[in-house]
């Protein structure tokens, strides 16, 4: 994979002084770009970002040097910024330093001084990518090197995830679509004394009833019409390991009772077979929904409710820690180049901050689908706001509720409504709300409302 080259813009309302360094720079390990004044170099800054600004302080035209470190700063904080200055300036050579830029060098320039101090503005931008690298690794602290993550909200799972691994408790992962739950129960796994075992992941949603319990449990040789040899199911599969079910709240009730029963006894028999046969295994499940919901709504028995939710685990949506989603985008956007043998690409400030406002109702996959299109669509190293999903474009969708958002909002307001017209009479206001008391305790207790 191409590195990105080093990028410097040569600020100066000079003519011969811009060339002048452009040329004494001139090399294959940089690009360089000329501007010669303020408001050019912030058009041309804002088309693509640079690593290095290198920018006289006094110049024509509305804008100075300073207001111009301003700017880009405010653009690119990482950029930085040498000014140039001329004899007697050192007051706003100090401004300027206090600005953001990290360096200065007099007029008139003395050439192999500037090669040394460009040298030195690369050696501590390598330095502070590898830093940022390590970081990143760091950050999963080793134990989960497939997951990115600085948010407190995704570190409070991952100490979770800690203490509960080198256990056998069965634990539930609850969060919407995309928030990385599968990735979290391998996690488990490989943390777990079971890591030498397998790890079988299954969706139990996806498949119909008449399938799944064969899946599951396995059947012998002429069980049902079709059984033309024996086959183990997930369970058998899972033996000395972890079996990770996906969608629990989406089994039929029948396959519920049977699937208790395996995790009551430690054993189960095959479809269509006599022999019990002893399990060893860890079982994580997982749901998109609310499983309090699911209980409330009967879609899940109680008793299995009980069993598979010794440990929950809840795994964040993406717009509840977004201070992820700088990570995951330069995580996804150098995995999909990669991939693709497409040069390296960075994401510019704008559009950065579109990524980061917006709701991600995919969660971490859309977040992964959207750099996987953008590694391919995108030409040249810069992704621009324009680049991006007209969906993340529109509008600024923080001012936008999510449709979750909404729904709990009208949920609120109409058993505010209903409690203050039966003078908060907790059952009366179920019967009026057509719900069951159990489900009004619950939804009360959900939105705070005690
Ligand atoms: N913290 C993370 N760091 C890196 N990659 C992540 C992270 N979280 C999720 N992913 C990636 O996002 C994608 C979706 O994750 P995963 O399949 O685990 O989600 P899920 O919650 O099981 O989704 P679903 O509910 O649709 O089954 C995967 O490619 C996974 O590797
Ligand atoms: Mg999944």
């Amino acid at each position: 994979m191409n590195e990105i080259p080093f990028r410097i813009l040569i600020v100066d309302d000079e003519p011969n002084i811009c060339s002048g360094l452009a040329m004494g720079l001139a090399g294959d390990r940089f690009v360089i770009a000329t501007a010669s004044d303020a408001s050019e170099a912030c058009a041309l800054f804002r088309r693509t970002p640079y690593h290095l600004v290198i920018t006289d302080l006094r110049m024509p035209g509305p804008s100075s040097g300073l207001d111009l470190i301003r700017d880009i700063k405010h653009e690119s904080p990482e950029t930085l910024i040498l000014v140039v200055t001329a004899h007697g300036t050192l007051e706003t050579a100090v401004e300027a330093m206090r600005l953001g830029a990290h360096d200065y060098i007099a007029k008139p320039v003395d050439l192999p001084m500037l090669r040394l101090q460009v040298a030195k503005a690369m050696e501590h931008h390598r330095l502070r990518e590898e830093n940022r690298r390590l970081r990143d690794r760091l950050a999963s602290a080793g134990e989960f090197p497939e997951m990115i993550g600085h948010s407190a909200t995704i570190h409070e799972v991952f100490t979770r995830i800690r203490q509960v691994a080198d256990t056998d408790l069965p634990i539930l992962i609850q969060g919407e679509s995309g928030t990385g739950k599968e990735l979290i129960a391998q996690a488990i796994h490989s943390l777990s004394g079971r890591r030498q075992g397998p790890f079988v992941a299954a969706n139990v949603g996806a498949l119909p009833e008449s399938l799944i319990e064969s899946e599951l449990f396995g059947y012998e040789k002429g069980a049902f019409s079709g059984a033309n040899r024996q086959k183990p199911g997930w369970f058998e599969m899972a033996q000395g390991g972890t079996l990770f079910l996906d969608e629990v709240g989406e089994m039929a009730l029948k396959t519920q009772v049977d699937l208790l029963r395996v995790l009551e006894q430690h054993e189960l028999r095959r479809l269509g077979g006599e022999a019990l046969i002893p399990l060893d295994i860890r079982l994580v499940t997982a749901t998109h929904r609310e499983i309090d919901e699911l209980v409330a709504e009967g879609k899940l028995r109680e008793d299995l409710y009980y069993r598979l939710k010794v440990v929950t685990l809840r795994v964040p949506s993406l717009r509840e820690r977004r201070e992820d989603i700088p990570p995951l985008v330069t995580h996804f956007l150098h995995r999909a180049c990669a991939r693709q043998h497409r040069e390296s690409k960075q994401v510019a400030g704008a559009a950065m901050r579109m990524l980061c406002d917006y709701s991600w109702p995919g969660n971490v996959r859309q977040l992964r689908n959207c750099m996987d299109v953008l590694a391919v669509t995108v030409e040249g190293p810069t992704i621009h706001a324009r680049d991006l999903p007209p969906e993340l474009c529109s509008t600024p969708s923080r001012e936008i509720p999510t449709l979750e958002e909404s729904l709990r909002e009208a949920e609120r307001a109409a058993i505010l409504t209903a409690l203050a017209r039966c003078n908060n009479h907790r059952e009366r206001t179920a019967r009026l709300l057509g719900i069951s008391i159990r489900t009004l305790q619950y939804k009360m207790s959900r939105l705070s409302l005690h």
